[in-house]
């Protein structure tokens, strides 16, 4: 089971899991432009974190920050600067439900499951965006746009039901909010709208 966590108590409390990459490489751009884009931000860092195991869950919260998620090679590349068994730092990225190895879409839509949300009817707007963008949670679109996720509490069940579009916070939503959020990011030009600075997450209500 996966655990949501920040850091790590002891080497042996991590499982040696094989990372799920299968679809992670070079999704979005070639073999040569990830690799670049992995050594470009290998240059950036490498002075940051000292060669220990201590640095992995740090670097590739790093990486994951700067590249969006985890690509198989990025894995390689903190193995090879911290000196451990590239199996070692995928079974840590593997064992932490903050890490993601697939590309995201240019949008996330998150949307709360737990038990304040989903007495509120966060359970039908998952099932909608699903019918909607016709992906199930989990997955990207097609075209790259939108990916849909779903977490078990975001810790605002006064807002219930809580959805994040990005990093901004959307309180207390409903079918016809939802519908309406779906379609301005899978409509192009529009979807710029709800880009907001990583830094200053923004609540949004419904719009009645
Ligand atoms: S249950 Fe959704 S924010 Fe807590």
């Amino acid at each position: 089971m996966k655990t949501s966590g920040s850091h790590v108590s002891s080497e042996k409390d991590v499982p040696i899991l094989k990372a799920d990459t299968s679809n992670a490489n070079n999704e979005g751009g070639t073999e040569g432009q990830l690799d670049s884009e992995v050594e470009r931000w290998f240059a950036t860092v490498e002075n940051t974190f000292p060669p220990s195991q201590l640095s992995i869950i740090p670097m590739l919260q790093a990486a994951q920050a700067a590249l969006g998620y985890l690509p198989h090679e990025v894995m390689q590349v903190i193995a090879r600067h911290l000196v451990v068994p590239p199996a070692l730092v995928e079974g840590v990225a593997s064992f932490y439900a903050q890490f993601r190895f697939k590309k995201p879409g240019r949008h996330r839509i998150t949307v709360c499951t737990g038990t304040a949300c989903y007495v509120r009817g966060s359970g039908k707007l998952i099932d909608d965006i699903e019918v909607s963008l016709k992906i199930a949670s989990g997955e990207t679109t097609a075209d790259g746009a939108v990916s849909l996720e779903s977490v078990s509490c975001f810790g605002a069940c006064a807002l219930a039901p809580v959805v994040f579009l990005d990093d901004k916070v959307l309180r207390q939503q409903t079918r016809e909010s939802m519908k309406k959020v779906v379609q301005e990011i899978s409509s192009g030009p529009s979807e710029d709208k709800h880009r907001e600075p990583h830094s200053s997450p923004a609540v949004r209500g419904t719009d009645k």
